[in-house]
């Protein structure tokens, strides 16, 4: 009943790395082009765990928006703005946290392994048990039908869909409900009506799912109805609630994971990130120097790519002939590390060069950057007020 929309954010708190661009942003990128799409710096979360050392987050929210639009984000496709600056997240956050269960937020797995990994930082806050309740909110408030998020992120979106959901059970109840939703099938006219009633008996006494579906889309096609008569009719389908917010999809990212240079995770942190802009020169003095199997001590031992960081960049950036020739030639000795590593180079910088070309406008002038942000934030807000007003309605705060 709303339209199709995707939402996904990236916290401010270092600058990007090509692990970034393989896990995430080439997604984003791709989905810019199929959907409309609301791509946000989340502030606010960066505050969650650097409520001690702020400064990092308003550098790097820039140098992150610069790195986004150098990778292909396309402003004018896809919209790009500050979490921050669209206040209604955090009233949003508030309202949500008052009927959340805390039992719901202390067993997301991302909160004990954080609390855990980085113990040279005290967790134990209010602000960051609520990570993913505020996460809820940036969501929900675009009524989003997907997320694209990695893996580690799917506890969140599952957090999320109980939200909505919970959120329409407590707050979708209307006097009347009932007679109101009826009434609104009458203006489907017979034909329509009747087979909204069956379809909607096919999924709740059946439970079919593709009864629901077909229900759902004819409602889409239900140009008449006004916006309150829709939703009704929605909530009718499965339920006795009107549906306010909308349970989105995680979308997930498809597996193209590009570890660091020694085979770990890539981050800047660990010091083993090659980052999004990075220069050549520097591009190609890391690879030459990153480690290789470990028993390939001299040219003349064969090596295995399965213990190799190496092959795990030529699995992302080399064809299928290069990878043969790159198994071949190691396992065989036939060729050495630094022959084996140019391929990888090559492809890593004519990759980036596009980038760097994409980057220079913004860098010459950053008040175009400033620009798009601000043109960003208009537009997220007017589409995050319509969802609020209804929230505040349902909940009985509209006072009008
Ligand atoms: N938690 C996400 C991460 O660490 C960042 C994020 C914040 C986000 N709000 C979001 C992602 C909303 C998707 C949708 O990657
Ligand atoms: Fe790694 Fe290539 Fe050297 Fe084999 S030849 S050990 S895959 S760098």
């Amino acid at each position: 009943m709303y339209p199709d929309r995707v939402v996904s954010g990236m916290r401010p708190t270092g600058s990007m790395h090509l692990g970034h661009y393989h896990g995430a942003l080439k997604n984003w990128i791709r989905l810019q082009t199929e959907l409309p799409c609301l791509f946000f710096v989340a502030d606010w979360h960066a505050l969650t765990t650097h409520y001690d050392d702020p400064g990092v987050i308003e550098r790097s929210t820039w140098d992150m928006l610069v790195d986004w639009l150098a990778a292909g984000i396309d402003p004018s496709q896809s919209t790009l703005f500050i979490q921050s600056r669209v206040p209604e997240h955090a009233e949003l956050h508030l309202l949500l946290s008052m009927a959340t269960p805390l039992g719901w937020l202390e067993r997301v797995p991302t909160y004990k392994d954080q609390i855990d990994n980085l113990s040279n930082k005290d967790l134990a806050t209010y602000g960051f048990l609520g990570y993913p309740l505020l996460q809820a909110a940036d969501v929900l408030i675009y009524r989003a039908s997907q997320v694209p998020v990695g893996e580690d992120q799917l506890p969140h979106i599952e957090m999320m869909r109980e939200i909505a959901r919970r959120f329409n059970h407590l707050y979708g109840k209307e006097k009347g409900f009932e007679e109101k939703a009826q009434k609104a099938v009458k203006k489907l006219g017979s034909k329509r009506a009747r087979l909204y009633n069956e379809l909607r008996t096919e999924y709740q006494q059946d439970g079919k799912d593709e009864a629901l579906e077909q229900a759902k889309a004819m409602l889409d096609d239900a140009q008449s109805l006004s916006l309150g008569d829709r939703e009704r009719l929605f909530g009718y389908l499965e339920g006795s609630r009107k549906l306010i917010l909308v349970e989105p999809q995680a979308r997930l990212t498809e597996a193209s994971r590009l570890p660091g240079l020694d085979g770990r995770k890539m981050s800047k942190s660990y010091g083993n990130a090659i980052a999004l802009r990075e220069d050549k020169d520097s591009v190609s003095k890391k690879i030459k120097t990153m480690p290789t199997d470990p028993a390939r001590v001299r040219r003349s031992d064969a090596g295995d790519p399965a213990r190799c960081p190496v092959w795990q960049f030529h699995q992302v950036y080399s064809d299928k002939p290069t990878q043969e020739w790159v198994v071949k030639g190691c396992t065989s000795a036939g060729i050495g590390c630094i022959e084996c590593k140019q391929p990888v180079i090559d492809a890593i910088i004519k990759e980036q060069e596009p980038m760097h070309e994409r980057a220079q406008p913004y860098l010459d002038d950053p008040s175009l950057v400033r620009a798009i942000v601000a043109d960003g934030n208009d537009v997220a807000r007017k589409l995050a007020l319509e969802t609020m007003r209804d929230v505040r309605e349902a909940m009985g705060l509209a006072y009008t």
